[in-house]
């Protein structure tokens, strides 16, 4: 296993790329089951979790290559409709073949995702979503086992916000007989990429980006090309580091208009955040001010921005509150950033942040992807020399991280843990 060792202390300077969004990519390659063909992407980002739902459609019987970062997926022979633990345990939004398998095949088995160490993240929404539409569901030994002699469009209200859930109605719905109206629905940029990509596919799509989206079911669908938007959570992460730092970066690709309230929180806090050209221009500060945050569906605070901007906050002037009302224990990286000197109590569904001058370096360890994110920033703003170690948590959502922060300056570099 490998780990990132790094020395803090270096002001990120010069201009950094934004690779394209994994919670795009996930559902995007997904919805190639629902059709037959060449499907074709470009500014797909080389993440653990890209690889592990490349993993889950080979299984399925899809094919799958890629040549310097453009994906081919072609789902024409579709020779199975199982989705098995060892894959899905690896990997929740495996879960998102449900769908398009009883769209597409009118059945799945798909192995019941379990926990995660963010929360219990259960998958009733989805569940409950596609019985409506007409699916019979049985949960056998820790399977989902699916059934459908057609699914027909209906009316769905999700009791809580949910984007995997959203995704997965709307690409079954894509291919139901009759109209799907999905309210109290995500409204993610994510979201909104894989609906384009569905009406590419000749689907018809209609509210992707507002709380009511409408799905007119079609016959069939064809393949498509698309480009992957870019990341707006490493985008958002990139921000952070340049706010750690007093910092001077331009951040081209990324996704401006997606992310107003992480900007508007960091502009707050005392950074300066503005279009550049073809990049946005990020200054950090060296006062940086305490802001509270409650993180909330998007166009809300991100909670997958939560950890990192804590670390921001962890050396801030003053108190700041960050609410988390998405996961129920997505505070798993304040224990490691306490051990780095800073002045975090958690009560309830927050934690109260006293800023402090200073973290000290140490060896601490990653649990999840945005936890490992905000140890790597915790780092590049401590006195002293910071090893984050299972980084394979960071190696599933962000492609290069060390690589780019290097290439901006910060002294860091990974190592095979042992070296
Ligand atoms: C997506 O997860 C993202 N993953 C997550 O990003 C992100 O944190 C999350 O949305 C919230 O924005 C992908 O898009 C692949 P949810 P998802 O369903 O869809 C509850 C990252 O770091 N819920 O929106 O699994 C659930 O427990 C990852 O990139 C139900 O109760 O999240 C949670 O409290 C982490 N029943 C809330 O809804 C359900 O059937 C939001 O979950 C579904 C969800």
């Amino acid at each position: 296993m490998d780990k990132i060792v790094i020395r803090g202390g270096e002001r990120l300077i010069g201009d950094v790329g934004v690779s394209g969004s994994k919670n795009s990519t996930l559902p995007i390659f997904v919805s190639c089951l629902l059709n037959e063909g060449e499907n074709v992407f470009s500014n797909v980002p080389d993440l653990r979790d890209v690889q592990t739902i490349i993993k889950v459609l080979r299984n399925l019987g899809v094919g799958v290559s890629q040549e310097e970062g453009v994906y081919r997926i072609n789902a024409t022979e579709v020779s199975s409709d199982e989705a098995p633990y060892d894959l899905v345990k690896t990997m929740r939004a495996s879960i998102l073949v449900l769908g398009p398998l009883v769209a597409r095949r009118k059945k799945a088995t798909v192995s019941l995702p379990g926990g995660c160490a963010i929360g219990a993240r259960p998958i009733n929404l989805h569940l409950a979503g596609l019985e409506v539409m007409g699916a019979k569901i049985d949960l056998r030994h820790g399977y989902i086992e699916a059934k459908s002699d057609g699914l027909k469009g209906a009316t769905i209200s999700f009791d809580t916000v949910t984007v995997t859930g959203t995704e997965n109605l709307m690409m079954a719905a894509a291919l139901a007989k009759g109209r799907t109206v999905l309210q109290n629905a995500a409204m993610e940029p994510e979201v909104v990429d894989l609906a384009n990509v569905l009406n590419k596919m000749g689907a018809k799509v209609t509210g992707a980006g507002t709380n009511v989206i409408e799905i007119e079911g079609v016959k069939s669908l064809h393949a498509v090309e698309h480009r992957i938007i870019p990341d707006r959570i490493e985008a958002g992460t990139l921000m952070v580091a340049a706010g750690l730092t007093r910092g001077n970066i331009k951040i081209l690709q990324c996704p401006f208009s997606e992310m107003e309230m992480v900007v508007h929180k960091l502009r707050e806090s005392g950074m300066e955040i503005e279009s550049e050209g073809d990049g946005i221009r990020t200054v950090g500060t060296k006062r940086i001010r305490s802001v509270d945050i409650k993180t909330q569906p998007y166009p809300g605070f991100p909670t997958d921005m939560q950890a990192q901007f804590m670390v921001l906050m962890s050396l801030a002037r003053g108190l700041s509150v960050i609410s988390e009302t998405i996961f129920e224990n997505r505070f798993i990286h304040v224990s490691e950033l306490r051990r780095m000197g800073a002045d975090i109590r958690i009560q309830g569904d927050s934690a109260i942040i006293q800023g402090v001058e200073s973290l000290g370096g140490a060896p601490v360890m990653a649990t999840d992807l945005r936890a490992s994110a905000s140890l790597v920033l915790a780092g590049l703003a401590a006195d002293g020399v910071t090893e984050v170690s299972r980084v394979y948590h960071l190696d599933r959502g962000y492609e290069a991280l060390d690589k780019k922060l290097a290439k901006l300056g910060a002294n860091i570099e990974r190592v095979k843990e042992g070296d």
